[in-house]
């Protein structure tokens, strides 16, 4: 029976991220913190702007495959002012969310048995996509006690005939690191020295705190032909279940990333297309909120954490609203163990680090993209797991 199923697909390992939400439905009053996915709403103009599109008849059919032009130029207007990139419209296709874009990305680029070196933990998504199009991630672990550092002398070492890409997001899920522009500088250079694509995931590019700034590897102008950059609505906006978003690259890859691009989606969805419209045209105080939001959250997440010391050791979140803390108790080193007794016992969800590769072990990821409450309700109920049954310190 499993014979008729592709290899590529057998491949892929059961989500661990999926196993987790659904062991977290059976129990009653979950303290949920293991989605990466935004809970406020999607801002009010923008569900407005859409409802106006439908009724005016503009949603029903498919647009072009590289999306509206009228998107694709607002597009161009904000990738020139925040990310400094030098793009025009030929330059720019809009896609199903980051993730159609990051597929159709890594189908363009890999060929069955191409090496693709990617940082590790990394959002195990990626994974799976190089996997899906046969190639074979390279992981190469961050420096954690760097606050999960680029190891970029490790990542020129990993360069061997059969790479053809780097793929990383910054900032990062899962451990919230914003790389920095002197290393992304470093990692454009082993790109360009030995002609490989960069493939980016830039989906949390407004949520970055304190003194920290986004950089985006496709503004340094030597690496015009040698990156493609994938965007999305679905953080800066809360626009989750739209699924819209968009990807920069050279104009002559725009053609060949679109042979898989229509194959698995024709277009991005056409009302979605609309809400991203309005999302960049409209007023952007909402991204202040959310970022203002998260900030807070995340300094209470890490003052929870700090009271709970000899239990985890934490690298403070730069970026993103994910957080990647190391369980120091002996039974973290099986990290699903942990999460699920946690989930049984103490009635909070959280994400089993080994989720995003094998340096993810012995840590689990924390979202901080829930109100203040629901933090509280976890910690306390985490407190209250560690002081009863746990007796296995580290
Ligand atoms: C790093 C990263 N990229 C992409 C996505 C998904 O983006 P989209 O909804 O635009 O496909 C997520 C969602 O969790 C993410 O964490």
């Amino acid at each position: 029976m499993n014979s008729l199923f592709s290899e590529r697909v057998q491949q892929i390992k059961k989500s661990a991220i999926h196993e987790m939400t659904k062991l977290s439905k059976e129990i009653d009053d979950v303290a949920f913190l293991s989605w990466a996915k935004p809970t406020s709403g999607t801002p009010e103009h923008i569900n407005n702007a859409v409802i106006e599109a439908i009724k005016n008849g503009l949603t029903g059919g498919y647009s072009t495959s590289e999306g509206l032009d009228a998107l694709r130029k607002e597009i161009v207007i904000k990738l020139n002012r925040d990310n400094h990139i030098d793009a025009t419209i030929s330059q720019i296709l809009v896609t199903v969310g980051a993730i159609e874009g990051l597929a159709s990305a890594v189908m363009a680029v890999i060929d069955p048995g191409d090496e693709v070196i990617m940082p590790s933990p990394t959002y195990s998504t990626h994974i799976r996509q190089v996997q899906i199009a046969s190639g074979i991630p390279i992981l190469i672990p961050l420096i954690e006690d760097d606050g999960f550092a680029l190891d970029i002398e490790a990542m020129k070492q990993a360069v061997s005939p059969k790479t053809k890409a780097i793929m990383f997001c910054s900032p990062s899920n899962p451990t919230g690191t914003v790389f920095p522009e002197n290393d992304l500088h470093q990692l454009a250079n082993i790109a360009l020295e030995n002609n490989l694509i960069v493939i980016t995931d830039e989906a949390y590019e407004y949520f970055v705190f304190d003194n920290n700034k986004h950089f985006s590897i496709a503004s340094i102008p030597e690496m015009t032909s040698n990156v493609i950059s994938c965007f999305t609505f679905t953080k800066t906006y809360a626009m989750t279940g739209w699924r819209v978003g968009y990807l920069h690259a050279h104009e002559e890859w725009i053609p060949q990333i679109k042979k898989a691009h229509i194959p698995f989606a024709i277009c991005a969805p056409v009302a979605s297309q609309y809400a991203a419209l309005a999302a960049l045209t409209g007023p952007q105080d909402c991204v202040d909120d959310f970022r203002k939001q998260y900030r807070s959250t995340r300094n209470l997440m890490c003052k929870r954490l700090d009271e709970l010391k000899q239990f985890f050791d934490y690298q403070k979140p730069s970026g993103s609203y994910l957080m990647f803390p190391k369980i120091l108790v002996e039974e973290g080193k099986d990290s699903i163990a942990f999460c699920k007794r946690l989930l049984r016992e103490a009635k909070v969800s959280t994400t089993p680090g080994i989720a995003f590769g094998p340096s993810g072990e012995n840590h689990m990821r924390l979202s901080f993209c829930v109100p203040e409450d629901e933090i509280n309700k976890a910690f306390d109920r985490i407190e209250h797991f560690f002081e009863g049954s746990y007796n296995i310190l580290a």
